[in-house]
């Protein structure tokens, strides 16, 4: 059987192109499966995985709860609003009780960059990074450009634009790596004050005017404002915002091609997305998110196979 390179997920940075083409034909077969009357297969059924969420999601909880149970995985969900961390308990000695249960592997999503790698020097388990703050979040990148491939018929050579709130977007990190590894163009665009400074240095391209960059791609991932990690004002207004850097069907209806829209979510319906968009046969956003159920059996099975220790 093929192995990836890697015992934990901890970000795309990581992984190798054939990582990414093993998740993706692993992916392949696990779409099929689900698209199945019986969607389960008994795959991880000596498996005993942690959900451990510090932070709020709504897609990857569940996409990855799902995953596990498709997979015949036995699971226990932790969230840190009604846990022991509001009495002050540390991420390793939660994680560590949590261990003691005799769980094998730990799906977590945390708002400090570089949580997983820390709790991976400390642990046995397989570790799954769900987000980690504005760092990466590698199975929403596999899921988009999984998704990309399905609708375009392959990654390579592709050119893809990631509009909006680069700054805080750890999305927008992981699929740059994921992108430029499997072989895509990527191009940014944004206000300067949402682009980080060193972002030339990650060989990508910088546009600011919205319309050229649409104009310019075959793609456009369209990033959520990260409101609740501004602690300034990055523009004026979200009207203004809207004005400059909102992608709507007008917009759309001016190029000179046709382009798929996605979206990570959750949208900000009106602002950095419309819903003449969003809701339009341009946009592959619920796509994303079925796919997301595929990729992450795809992460666990794999993961599973190189064993913990
Ligand atoms: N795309 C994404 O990570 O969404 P959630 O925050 O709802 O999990």
């Amino acid at each position: 059987m093929q192995e990836l390179s890697q015992k934990h997920l901890l970000g795309i940075k990581d992984l190798t192109a054939d990582d990414i083409h093993l998740i993706f034909e692993t992916a392949d077969s696990f779409k099929e499966v689900i698209n199945r009357p019986i969607k389960k297969v008994p795959s991880l059924r000596d498996i005993t995985i942690a959900n451990v969420f510090f932070e709020n999601s709504t897609r990857t909880k569940l996409s990855f709860e799902l995953a596990e149970k498709r997979l015949s995985a036995d699971i226990i969900n932790f969230s840190s609003s009604n846990s022991s961390v509001k009495k002050g308990e540390t991420l390793l000695d939660t994680v560590n009780n949590i261990l003691a249960m005799k769980v094998d592997m730990v799906v977590m999503r945390h708002a400090s960059p570089g949580a997983p790698h820390f709790l991976s020097k400390h642990i046995d388990a397989n570790i799954v990074n769900a987000g980690d703050g504005t760092h990466e979040h590698p199975t929403q990148a596999l899921l988009d450009t999984f998704s990309i491939r399905e609708k375009l018929g392959d990654v390579q050579g592709k050119k893809v634009l990631i509009v909006g709130d680069i700054l805080h977007s750890r999305v927008a990190l992981s699929n740059i790596f994921a992108l430029q590894k499997l072989g895509a163009e990527v191009k940014v665009c944004g206000p300067k004050t949402l682009l980080p400074k060193y972002i030339e240095t990650l060989g990508v391209q910088v546009e600011l005017d919205l319309k050229k960059a649409l104009n310019w791609c075959d793609v456009a991932n369209v990033l959520r404002i990260q409101l609740e990690r501004q602690q300034i004002k990055y523009f004026p207004s979200l009207r203004e915002y809207s004005l400059f850097y909102g992608v709507n069907k007008a917009l759309l209806d001016g190029l000179d091609k046709e382009i798929v829209v996605m979206h990570p979510g959750p949208i900000n319906r009106g602002v950095e997305l419309n819903s003449d968009v969003a809701d339009s046969d341009h946009a592959i956003i619920l796509d994303q998110v079925e796919n997301g159920v595929a990729i992450r059996m795809a992460v666990l099975y794999l993961l599973a196979g190189k064993g913990a220790g």
